[in-house]
């Protein structure tokens, strides 16, 4: 096993994650600023899920006796638009499933199967990030930017 290989891949994916993170903690701000709750939270749980991400790839990181480098991939985008928000955050998903698809492919090759095992985990959670993404893009698409609104009165619930 090259355990460089793999440290260099886990710790590019730390970076794509922090920058998820912040970026979907940014709107979930701006989101909930503007009463959009459902959405709002819909970011926050996202931005959770990432950080737990985070978790995961760093635990893997110290077991190979690398160091993580907790340095986000770029800086946030200054996006305050719901629909374009939705279309940042599918295509950040998109992105990550890819990368992950790729790194596992790139662990198997340096016979390191717990990192690719935790690379396909991953990729199951951005693509069911991106899915519940889609599904608000495409309610404020069929029901116009007053689904947003709508939906934010007490007892209503999203995702
Ligand atoms: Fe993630
Ligand atoms: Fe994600």
């Amino acid at each position: 096993m090259r355990r460089d290989k793999s440290i260099e891949l886990l710790n590019k994916a730390i970076g794509d994650e922090l920058q998820a993170v912040h970026q979907y903690m940014f709107f979930h701000f701006h989101l909930d600023d503007l009463g959009y709750t459902p959405l709002a939270e819909l970011f926050k749980r996202t931005a959770i899920e990432e950080m737990g991400h985070i978790e995961k790839l760093a635990e893997r990181v110290l077991f190979l006796k690398g160091e993580v480098e907790m340095l986000a991939s770029s800086a946030v985008a200054k996006i305050t638009e719901p629909e374009q928000m939705l279309n940042k955050a599918m295509s950040m998903e998109e992105q990550s499933a890819a990368d992950y698809n790729a790194s596992a492919l790139e662990c198997s090759k340096v016979a390191d199967s717990a990192s690719k095992q935790a690379f396909e985990e991953l990729v199951r959670d951005e693509e069911r990030h991106y899915d519940a993404f889609e599904k608000q893009l495409e309610n404020i698409k069929r029901f116009g930017a007053s689904y947003l609104a709508l939906q934010s009165f007490p007892g209503t619930s999203s995702s």
